[in-house]
């Protein structure tokens, strides 16, 4: 069985008197059912470890650099996220790929970094709107999986978001039956590439919010969510969670 994963993308925002909303979002979770992950800016990495106590929510930053170390000014490197409290990291989100131009070489070499620092990748991909009008959906994410999944990627090491570029920020979600088909299509996917294919988790994300949450949780192979706007404040993002529970 695959452990169900809500996951929250802080994206460039959140200032110290944000970490208000992990108290409030561990006071209303107190004993989750599933895992529970937020994606802060790096500089709130270290307060937000410090702030969640023994509660069991994980802390993951949102990029890093593939290299171990070095004269690389104003990056930081996977073992950094890990000392600063950090189990995850996020790798190859679309805003990355687009402002960056993160190829898919880049992510597998961004993954590897964070998974020889005991991190684990989420790995995110996803079509743009001219890519789904095309027809290229599939092969757009099928591509972008072969080419960003590191060698040495486990079920243990490795979580797979599928985040449609159009729906990111827009209030647009696919339909059911496109998650599904795409999720799908991801999974028979890794079943080509690594034995522990079963065990690998596929989180959706672009615009989940608590209105959208059960029904896209009820599609096959959606194994939780990367939520960005909507993991900003507890009283938002704890209804996903839920739905997360109840799915
Ligand atoms: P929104 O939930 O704000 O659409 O963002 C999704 C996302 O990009 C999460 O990484």
């Amino acid at each position: 069985m695959r452990r169900k994963l809500a996951a929250g993308n802080w994206k460039m925002n959140g200032l110290t008197d944000t970490l208000g909303q992990v108290k409030a979002l561990t006071d209303a979770h107190p004993d989750p059912q599933v895992d529970l992950l937020l994606c802060p800016p790096a500089t709130l990495i270290a307060q937000m470890a410090w702030a969640r106590g023994t509660h069991a929510l994980q802390i993951g930053g949102q990029n890093c650099h593939a290299a171990a170390t070095g004269a690389h000014t104003g990056d930081i490197a996977a073992t950094m996220l890990k000392d600063a409290g950090a189990s995850h990291v996020i790798v190859g989100h679309s805003e990355r790929r687009a402002d960056h131009g993160e190829t898919d070489a880049d992510v597998a070499a961004k993954a590897l970094a964070a998974h020889a620092a005991g991190l684990i990748a989420i790995i995110c991909l996803g079509e743009t709107l001219a890519q789904r009008e095309a027809g290229k959906a599939l092969a757009v994410v099928t591509a972008q999986l072969k080419g960003s999944l590191p060698a040495g990627a486990t079920a243990a090491n490795t979580v797979i978001a599928y985040e449609p570029v159009w729906a990111i920020g827009t209030g647009k979600v696919p339909t059911l039956d496109q998650i599904g088909e795409v999720h799908g299509t991801l999974r028979g996917a890794l079943r080509d590439m690594m034995r522990e294919a079963e065990g690998v988790r596929l989180l959706y994300g672009g615009s989940v919010k608590a209105s959208n949450a059960a029904e896209i949780f009820s599609v096959a192979d959606v194994d939780g969510a990367l939520v960005g706007g909507a993991s900003l404040k507890a009283e938002d993002f704890s209804p996903i969670i839920t739905a997360l529970e109840n799915a």
